[in-house]
């Protein structure tokens, strides 16, 4: 019978590598903050399937901080992972899109060492028509108390994550994480409970078919993105381009992360810094489609270079594989520079 290799199981291998190449003995903390994701993700998943059956579909009633419509499942979702990582004793804080601020716990720097910052349930508009949802996360490390507060630590760039990852909710469950040694995906096996390890060392392909944007929005972006969009139309990078557009970050993230191309959310008129969220968006992203071999930019520069100013900062986001995003860079840094967030 061929063994199965559970998140957990592979999280402690990739521990017991880490101590073979550093010498530095791995204290099983960071495994057990990770199980306190998997085990929100397994509440949220089942939560999902029966979304039909129980009277969670639709508006909760309040407005999250973002100033959306908050759904009852993305009140559930977020709940989900505030109770099973608070009880975790190596968490200093928890930043979640659906709350204005951080939750932080009096816990002493040497044990309170992680910081965690996630979107519960990204592509809440998708949630009602049964079409994929996800859970994105970002683990950060405290910063010793005479290099900064915890405030500066929770506001870190991306370059300095020690682990991100993704949940998406679709025909199956799929989880797949980076700890910066590669990427790894795991399936959800609902009979026994348990992600198992469906594709490890995840690989970017050079290049891709898709483009993935929201073209109603096209007539807003700088004429740079326009002109780019229309080069991958009309087989500028020696392929004319398809199109797939979700609408949920996560699915579009985890198609282009299989199948190559390139996602952009791009400045547009109305929201010039873009859309999407710095932190428990592009950031996890980023890391992850760097870890596979792909590229994020804003447009001037690297997603993960980028300094965060607030915790729900926005920041235009396209990232993909190599081929598409050298283009990219090449064709729109002038005009991204001006529209960018800095
Ligand atoms: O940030 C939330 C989100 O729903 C993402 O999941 C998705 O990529 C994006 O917004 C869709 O935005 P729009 O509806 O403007 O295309």
């Amino acid at each position: 019978m061929a063994m199965i290799t559970t998140v957990q199981q592979h999280i402690l291998q990739q521990q017991q590598e880490m101590l073979k190449s550093t010498g530095r003995e791995p204290t099983g903390t960071f495994s057990w903050l990770l199980s306190g994701i998997t085990l929100a993700a397994k509440m949220i998943e089942a939560k999902i399937r029966s979304a039909g059956l129980s009277d969670v579909y639709g508006a909760f009633g309040a407005e999250n901080v973002q100033g959306e419509q908050q759904q009852k499942l993305d009140v559930y979702a977020n709940q989900a992972l505030l109770h099973c990582l608070g009880l975790r004793d190596s968490v200093a804080a928890l930043v979640s899109e659906e709350d204005e601020e951080p939750v932080t716990f009096n816990r002493d720097a040497e044990t309170g060492k992680y910081i965690i910052v996630f979107d519960p349930l990204d592509g809440s508009s998708n949630i009602d028509v049964n079409v994929n949802v996800g859970t994105i996360f970002s683990v950060l490390r405290r910063m010793p108390a005479e290099l900064g507060t915890l405030e500066e630590s929770i506001l870190q760039p991306g370059f300095r994550q020690v682990a991100a990852g993704y949940v998406v909710y679709g025909p199956s469950t799929v989880l797949v994480y980076t700890t910066g040694n590669g990427v790894h995906g795991f399936t959800l096996d609902p009979t026994i409970g348990a992600f198992v390890l469906s594709n490890e060392k995840m690989r970017m392909p050079e290049q891709g078919s898709y483009y993935s944007v929201n073209e109603a929005n096209a007539a807003g972006w700088p004429e740079e993105y326009r002109a780019y969009v229309e080069m991958l139309r009309t087989g500028g990078l020696q392929k004319e381009y398809s199109s797939r557009y979700i609408g949920s970050l996560v699915a579009d993230f985890h198609r282009t992360l299989l199948k190559g191309g390139v996602f952009l959310y791009p400045p547009t008129l109305k929201q010039p810094k873009g859309k999407l969220r710095l932190l428990y968006e592009a950031n996890p992203l980023a890391f992850i489609a760097e870890q596979a071999g792909g590229m994020a930019t804003y447009g001037a520069g690297r997603i993960l270079d980028i300094k965060p100013e607030g915790i729900h900062q926005r920041t235009p986001f396209c990232v993909g594989s190599r081929r598409e995003m050298e283009a990219l860079v090449a064709a729109v840094s002038p005009a991204a520079t001006s529209a960018s967030a800095r």
